[in-house]
């Protein structure tokens, strides 16, 4: 029989996956070998050392740190980055300590490091794998070479309360999705090899179910049933352990009456035991310390055993590892085999990372110089801000905007900013080297367009006096350009809002320049749902932009002027008013209304649910508009009853029956119709991100398996019911084409 070159090629792909894997495993025994020998040579006081990571920026070390490093208490460092930084620490570690043991370098590289992309968020709802990947390679290489091989990333909480302040770092309220973006990142930071010089370990946070905090107020209690966490919450992190991330970090919050720290359960008997989990598990900020305040702990002493036993190896900042660890040995609390363990996992980090071979492998001064802010690094964060840009409302094609119209009048607190579109995370970015929308907006307009500015009011006081110029610019100019939002302060860490509205007078800034009757564009900057229920009953168009970071105000106007046809979609569901928290899109099923149309009535309609408000969001799930519109087929099915092995295979075409050229991404949800126990009311279990050409058509396919339909039942077993499903294909969440099949 002649073999194909076909057949050759899966044979040799097959062939090299055995020899990589083979060598891979070779490796990493190799590595457990030399970290186990190291091991044997280290005092008690040496290993615990290891176990210390500081806080070291180039402005917080002092002496009293050099001298920790040089006694060997300094197992490794974050936000001590920049050579001549780095360096220096590392020549303490490696050539003043009795067993040279190299130091590693972490940070947090959350969304770029100088180059800034677009928050999380944002770049969630590119729902570009690709891209998110390319993202994450740019930022690995950019830290690099400025010393970091570890970064803490990718942040993967699922959240469904957008008070939360961190929900500007989180993938957004789907698990489908999140696992997808978890995979990507890890690849991007992780690349295929961790010992190479531009990559770097990542650390997917925070486990576990941090992102669920009650009333959206971070570190607050975490109070969920088991099922919820495991179906909704865990997978990202599954997700990210699965793709071979390094390293995990455990996080601040209480999870069902155990906070995470001291949490054995999870992090050794799901995380390390059932997971396989062998990397490293790093404490959040000071948290081992927090066990005292939880009342969990008596003293440090006793929080540094929970916290050990539990599973951390690496201790961020609190010192409590350092400080109690060895009475703890000596008193016999404490068993030496639970340290060598947990040092042995933070050297063969640092063997995978090659910092063994050569300590000052990211010490390289080309590249420190090279690798930074390189062209193709703003062309990347420039495309991210545009594929992230989404479209909420565009009445009588206001946008995009002709680059030779008369005038434009840019109005808002945010038109002309630029530290607040770089977000909370602002660690290596320069917002001085960053792109005010104003002057994204100038760079495209023709030479006889008239640009008018005017600030209108601040982010957040109530000072009007600013209004009447603004509104008098609005009357002399062809359209409005008004952008609104949130500034740096009010996300992140520790910053949870309590109201999730436009912040100050700028609704009533909006009110009053809108009555001009001028067409107006609102650019939304913030960092997670705002209540935009009244813009958008007023304004003609309407263009969430989030915190676009270096290259915002160029991805913008290329957004705004039609060079980039907008293609985002929410990843969080957008709501009307702070009465309808939480809201998501995949909650379960509930007995009322009835799910026949020819009940209706009091308590059977869905306006019964509140009173006062439509149950539908504003803006749902997977929402998002383009300058083209696309058109859906009916849903096919390769059969309607299939066996339980076998694949799935649904079809729709999809239709670019605009006048220009657009990208859509189209989605795939599934109800399980009748299941054990109440299930989702739709359940994303698939995109497909297409480019159309105008009048293009093209068919996308999706492949299920019996293992997507699969959910944890009373049992908490995970396997499916057979029986009958129904499936959504569409563009967002809301609007679907329906199609139903019968696993047997
Ligand atoms: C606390 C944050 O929760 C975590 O995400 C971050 O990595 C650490 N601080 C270090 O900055």
């Amino acid at each position: 029989m002649k073999i194909s070159s076909y057949t050759y090629l899966i044979v040799s792909f097959i062939l090299f996956c055995n020899v990589f894997n083979t060598y891979a495993n070779d490796l990493k025994e190799l590595y457990a070998r030399k970290a186990d020998s190291l091991v044997q040579l280290m005092t008690l006081a040496e290993k615990i050392g290891q176990l210390n990571l500081l806080y070291a920026s180039k402005e917080s070390v002092d002496s009293a740190f050099f001298t920790m490093v040089k006694e060997g208490k300094v197992g490794g460092v974050f936000f001590a980055y920049g050579l001549d930084h780095v360096m220096k620490i590392q020549k303490y570690a490696v050539q003043e300590t009795r067993l040279h043991i190299p130091m590693i370098f972490g940070l947090d590289v959350v969304n770029g490091h100088r180059t800034v992309f677009p928050i999380g968020i944002a770049q969630a709802s590119t729902w570009d794998m690709e891209l998110l990947e390319k993202v994450e390679r740019t930022a690995a290489t950019e830290a690099t070479a400025e010393g970091i091989n570890w970064v803490f990333a990718p942040m993967v909480d699922i959240t469904r309360d957008p008070r939360w302040g961190r929900v500007c770092e989180s993938p957004g309220e789907d698990t489908w999705l999140a696992c997808r973006i978890a995979e990507a990142k890890i690849k991007g930071f992780q690349g295929t090899d961790l010992a190479l010089d531009n990559t770097v370990m990542a650390c997917p946070k925070h486990f576990f179910a941090y992102g669920a905090p009650l009333a959206g107020k971070d570190y607050n209690t975490v109070d969920m049933s088991d099922r919820s966490l495991f179906e909704w919450y865990m997978p990202p992190y599954k997700a990210a352990v699965d793709a071979g991330a390094g390293s995990v970090m455990s996080s601040f919050n209480d999870l069902n009456g155990t906070p995470a720290i001291g949490n054995k359960k999870l992090l050794t008997g799901l995380l390390r035991d059932e997971w396989k989990f062998d990397g490293l598990i790093v404490s959040d900020y000071e948290a081992i310390f927090e066990l005292v305040t939880y009342g969990m702990a008596p003293d440090l002493e006793q929080s540094a055993k929970i916290a050990l036993e539990a599973g951390n190896d690496f201790d961020m900042v609190s010192r409590t590892f350092l400080n109690y660890l060895g009475g703890l040995v000596e008193k016999g609390q404490v068993s030496e085999e639970t340290i060598n363990a947990a040092v042995k996992r933070i050297l063969i980090a640092k063997y995978r990372l090659g910092l063994f071979d050569d300590p000052y492998k990211y010490c390289n001064k080309k590249r420190e110089k090279d690798d930074i802010m390189r062209p193709e690094f703003l062309a990347l964060a420039r495309e991210v801000v545009a594929k992230s840009c989404v479209l909420l409302k565009n009445e009588n094609q206001t946008l995009p905007i002709k680059k030779d119209i008369g005038s434009i009048a840019v109005i808002g607190p945010l038109a002309d900013a630029r530290r607040e579109l770089f977000g909370s995370n602002l660690i290596g970015g320069d917002p001085q080297k960053g792109v005010s929308i104003l002057d994204g907006i100038k760079s495209k307009i023709s030479d006889g367009t008239t640009i008018n500015y005017e600030k209108g009011c601040n982010i957040d006081d109530s000072d009007i006096s600013e209004i009447s110029k603004a509104v008098a610019i609005a009357k002399q100019s062809d359209i409005v350009v008004l952008v609104l939002g949130e500034n740096e302060n009010m996300s992140g860490e520790s910053d949870s809002r309590s109201n999730i509205s436009i912040p100050g007078v700028q609704n009533e800034l909006a009110r009053q320049v809108i009555k001009t009757g001028k067409p107006c564009v609102v650019i939304v900057n913030g960092a997670r749902p705002l209540l935009l229920t009244e813009l958008d009953s007023i304004a003609s168009s309407i263009l969430m932009a989030w915190q676009g970071g270096t290259q915002a105000g160029n991805g913008i106007a290329d957004v705004l002027f039609g060079d980039y046809n907008p293609s985002g979609k929410l990843t969080i569901t957008f709501p009307r008013n702070m009465g309808q928290i939480p809201i998501y899109y995949n909650h379960t099923s509930i007995g009322r209304p009835s799910r026949d149309p020819k009940i209706s009535g009091k308590f059977e309609d869905w306006r019964s649910v509140h009173i006062d408000c439509p149950s539908a969001p504003l803006y749902p799930f997977g929402y998002g508009l383009s300058y083209t519109t696309f058109e859906y087929s009916d849903v096919k099915l390769t059969k309607l009853v299939y066996e339980a092995n076998d694949e799935i295979k649904v079809s729709i075409e999809v239709t670019n029956v605009g006048d220009r050229d657009g990208e859509e991404i189209v989605q795939l949800y599934v109800r399980d119709l009748l299941a054990e126990i109440t299930r989702p009311v739709k359940e994303l279990k698939g995109a497909n991100k297409i480019m159309l050409k105008k009048g293009e058509t093209k068919k996308v396919e999706f492949t299920l398996n019996t293992l997507d339909l699969s959910y944890y039942h009373s049992d908490m077993s995970y396997t499916w019911d057979s029986g009958d499903f129904e499936i959504y294909i569409g563009p967002n969440s809301e609007v679907t084409k329906t199609g139903k099949f019968t696993i047997k």
